[in-house]
This record gives structure tokens, C-alpha cells and sequence, in this order.
């Protein structure tokens, strides 16, 4: 029998695999994402960044996780105007690349770029007052949501907060069979009318179905050490957990 991680040859959740997928969509992502979602995408982030915990003082530092093109940073600064840094950590150079070009103005000088894999980072220990991740969760397996979980634990500074969503697949909800036709079927047509046959972001209908929501990575961030809530956001097209880590574990 197949197995659910492998498209074709590939294992999907090979780091490698995503680079280079995401390095492919990078110039369309933000078009498509805001397009395919109806604008709910953006209000999804909105909606993460809300659920951060103020820090206590100015100057914080902020780790953005598979940042991808940045789209998340007008709302944190929007919401966190005295934020000191925001630190970009993406595994693909084009998403980087298109952040960049895409920088202008003020805050330009307040993001720092890491091309690296947010599993195996070496950003310090106790680093960060904010984390902050949207979208980038569905590329990981159940494993890898676990490392990832331990990363943030050990990024976080005592009494620092994270915030992370993800498009999900809701089940239970009456009008799932549509959505499911519209992510599984719709999509990879107007794709592969839109973008010249390409596949990439019909991929995304695959990653979703194999997350499920976010349930596996609150138990993660838990065992972690870390305080948890899930949420469901628009019957559970998408979820999302946030929390903070305890000042003592
Ligand atoms: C769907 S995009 C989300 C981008 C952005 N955060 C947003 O809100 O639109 C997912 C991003 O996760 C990145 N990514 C996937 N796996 C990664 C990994 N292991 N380490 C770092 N980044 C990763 C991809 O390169 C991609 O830019």
C-alpha cells in the first residue's frame, strides 16, 4: 500500500521536497494564497497575531517560523508598534528573496533573515519574547511537529507567548463535502489553467487532508512544557494554538 507521505517518488515532508516546492510557488504565493482563500488567509493571521501576549516591556524580539513572504509582519508591527526585531526563518531562498524585494520603508531595518530548517535551528536558547507562525505548520508530519514543538519551547524566553495557525480540515462541519471539492477538485484545475500546467499549490489540498487540525501540535507544544489553548477559526477551516511558556517548568 501506498504510503500517504509519498507523492510519486517523494516523500512530501522531506525538507528538501518543501524548499523546493515553496521555492517554485514563491513568486505567485501571495496572489494565489489571498485568491484561493477568499481573503480569509489574511484575516487568519489577523486573528494569530491577536492571540499573542503582550511583552511586558519595548524592544522585543519576534520569531516569525516558515515566514515565508512575510505577509504576517504588517500585522504584528500593526498590533506590536515598539517590537524591536522580528526574526524571518523560512527553509526556502526564493520565499526569502521575494520578502525582500517586497521590503521598503521603515521596517525593513527590523527584520533579520534565516534561511535554515526551523527542525533543526541553532537561533539561542531563550531568545524570543514572541512566535509567531502562519501556514507554516501542514509540511510537517507528526514527528517533525514534535521537534518543532521542542524548538519553540527552547526558543521562548521564560514568560514569552507563540501564537501558530493553520489551515485545517473540518470535519463534522455540514458543508466540509463542499469545501473538500473546492480544495481536492477546483483548485489543481484552476492551477493548472492559471499557472501553466503547474501542480505546486494543489499540493497544499494533500498537506491539509494529512494535518487534520491543530490537536496533535497542542499536545506537542504541552508536552513541551508549554501552556496551550486550540481554537477553532471559521468552523475549523482553520485552527490555530497559542499559549506561553511558564516562568518555571
Ligand atoms: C504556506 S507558506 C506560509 C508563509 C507565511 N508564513 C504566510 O503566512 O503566508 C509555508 C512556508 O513554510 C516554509 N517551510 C516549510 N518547511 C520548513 C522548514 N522545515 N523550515 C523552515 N521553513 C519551512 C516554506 O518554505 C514556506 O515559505
Amino acid at each position: 500500500m501506498k504510503n500517504p507521505k509519498d507523492v510519486g517518488d517523494d516523500d512530501i515532508y522531506d525538507p528538501q521536497f518543501v524548499a523546493n516546492l515553496f521555492d517554485r510557488c514563491s513568486s505567485s504565493y501571495r496572489r494565489w494564497s489571498a485568491i484561493s482563500s477568499f481573503g480569509f488567509i489574511s484575516l487568519w493571521r489577523y486573528q494569530c497575531v491577536n492571540r499573542l501576549i503582550p511583552p511586558a516591556h519595548t524592544g522585543s524580539i519576534a520569531v516569525d517560523l516558515m515566514a515565508g513572504t512575510g505577509e504576517v509582519w504588517p500585522h504584528l508591527l500593526r498590533r506590536f508598534p515598539d517590537l524591536g526585531t522580528i526574526t524571518a526563518l523560512d527553509i526556502s531562498h526564493r520565499m526569502h528573496l521575494e520578502a525582500v524585494d517586497r521590503l521598503h520603508g521603515k521596517y525593513a531595518d527590523m527584520i533579520t533573515h534565516i534561511e535554515a530548517d526551523a527542525l533543526r535551528t541553532d537561533l539561542p536558547s531563550d531568545y524570543a519574547d514572541l512566535v509567531i507562525s502562519t501556514f507554516g505548520l501542514k509540511t510537517f508530519d507528526r514527528d517533525h511537529q514534535s521537534v518543532l514543538a521542542k524548538q519553540i519551547a527552547r526558543i521562548l524566553k521564560p514568560g514569552g507567548s507563540f501564537a501558530l495557525i493553520e489551515a485545517s480540515d473540518p470535519k463534522g462541519w455540514m458543508l466540509r463535502p463542499f469545501y473538500r471539492f473546492y480544495l481536492d477538485r477546483i483548485l489543481p484545475q484552476i492551477e493548472r489553467f492559471f499557472l501553466k500546467g503547474a501542480k505546486d499549490f494543489s499540493m497544499i489540498g494533500t498537506y491539509t487532508r494529512n494535518y487534520g487540525d491543530s490537536t496533535h501540535m497542542a499536545e506537542a507544544l504541552r508536552e513541551a512544557g508549554l501552556s496551550v489553548t486550540l481554537k477553532n477559526h471559521f468552523f475549523g477551516c482553520a485552527t490555530s494554538v497559542a499559549g506561553y511558556r511558564p516562568v518555571k517548568r
